[in-house]
């Protein structure tokens, strides 16, 4: 199976790159960048400088600047200025594709018809994009894997909905019924699958040069997190889809369901509507993942980093 990662580069999205390509388990074709966390040339830019960090060829293809109808969002007060913890990490000596990232997911689809799936890890607009220009995309496609949404509308971006959905509920609104099946980790789920201090004291013994970058990027997250929560640890929800991506069984409780999204309302604007009953007959186009294995969610990250956590587990 084929993947392209959809992304906003990002403190978790570095991380879940850092682990997509490091653990080789996915076959990445490419990675698409969208606007985000920042503004679109920091995170094309930041994409470029991971590929070039991790030693990867996987090409980068630059995406759409702005939502479909709203104004862009900007969650640098968490991800620095430059996306990347105001770590600045020197510039990338790669370039970007020529060619758009939205022909590049169309011609990707065709190219691997039902064999190749999305781990989307910033706002659908890309996506939403391809499949409006070429209708037969949406056929084509085997699975997204999605972090985005909520599973009881408690939000982190207004009260009822997550980053990813309210920076383009219209492209996710496109994307949740365009029928093509989607994995779904959510806001809660990743809370819940903070990593603790443990794993910010392994990921600072790592001398890998990933490693080290990623340590320096993180401190922005886990100061931000100690100032607002009031706990030691690093929130990486990116990471957490990019695991449940490589290894499904991470996912410890989920649910089928009716997903759609709020795009109107006054205060309900990018809300996921999750329907677990379905009364009125409408069959599941989500598998909403409500808890995952963050222990091993730990492990595969430090392996990703190359750091030796033989007998973490049971010391802790
Ligand atoms: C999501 O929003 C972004 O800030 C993160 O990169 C993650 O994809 C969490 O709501
Ligand atoms: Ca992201």
């Amino acid at each position: 199976m084929k993947w392209v990662i959809d992304t906003d580069p990002g403190i978790d999205d570095a991380a879940a790159i850092i682990a997509a390509i490091n653990l080789k388990i996915m076959d990445v074709v490419g990675i698409t960048t969208v606007h985000g966390n920042v503004g679109l040339e920091h995170t094309t830019r930041n994409a470029l400088k991971l590929v070039e960090l991790l030693d990867s060829d996987v090409p980068v293809y630059r995406g759409a600047s702005a939502p479909l109808l709203k104004a862009p969002e900007n969650a640098s007060q968490f991800h620095g200025e430059d996306g990347f913890g105001n770590t600045f990490l020197p510039e990338p000596k790669r370039n970007v594709e020529k060619t758009h990232a939205v022909d590049f997911l169309i011609q990707a689809a065709h190219r691997w018809d039902g064999d190749l799936s999305l781990l989307t890890l910033g706002p659908l607009t890309n996506v939403a994009l391809a499949m409006a220009e070429d209708r037969s995309v949406q056929h084509k496609i085997r699975q997204i894997v999605m972090m985005g949404g909520t599973s009881k509308a408690r939000g982190n971006t207004t009260p009822l909905a997550e980053f990813n959905i309210y920076a383009d509920p219209e492209a996710a609104a496109i994307v949740f019924s365009s029928g093509v099946p989607i994995v779904m980790v959510p806001w809660e789920t990743c809370l819940d699958a903070m990593l603790g201090p443990d794993v910010v004291a392994k990921v600072r013994e790592s001398t890998s040069k990933a490693g080290v970058a990623f340590s320096k990027a993180m401190d922005l997250v886990v100061s931000r997190l100690h100032k607002v929560l009031g706990v030691e640890g690093l929130l990486l929800c990116d990471l957490v889809a990019a695991c449940v991506a490589m290894e499904p069984s991470v996912v410890k409780e989920k649910v089928a369901a009716r997903v759609v999204v709020e795009t109107g309302g006054r205060y309900s604007k990018g809300l996921t509507v999750v329907d677990e009953r379905m009364l009125d007959g409408v069959s599941p186009n989500t598998t909403v993942c409500l808890s995952c294995d963050k222990d091993r969610v730990g492990e595969m990250f430090l392996d990703a980093l190359g750091v030796n956590h033989v007998n973490w587990r049971c010391s802790k």
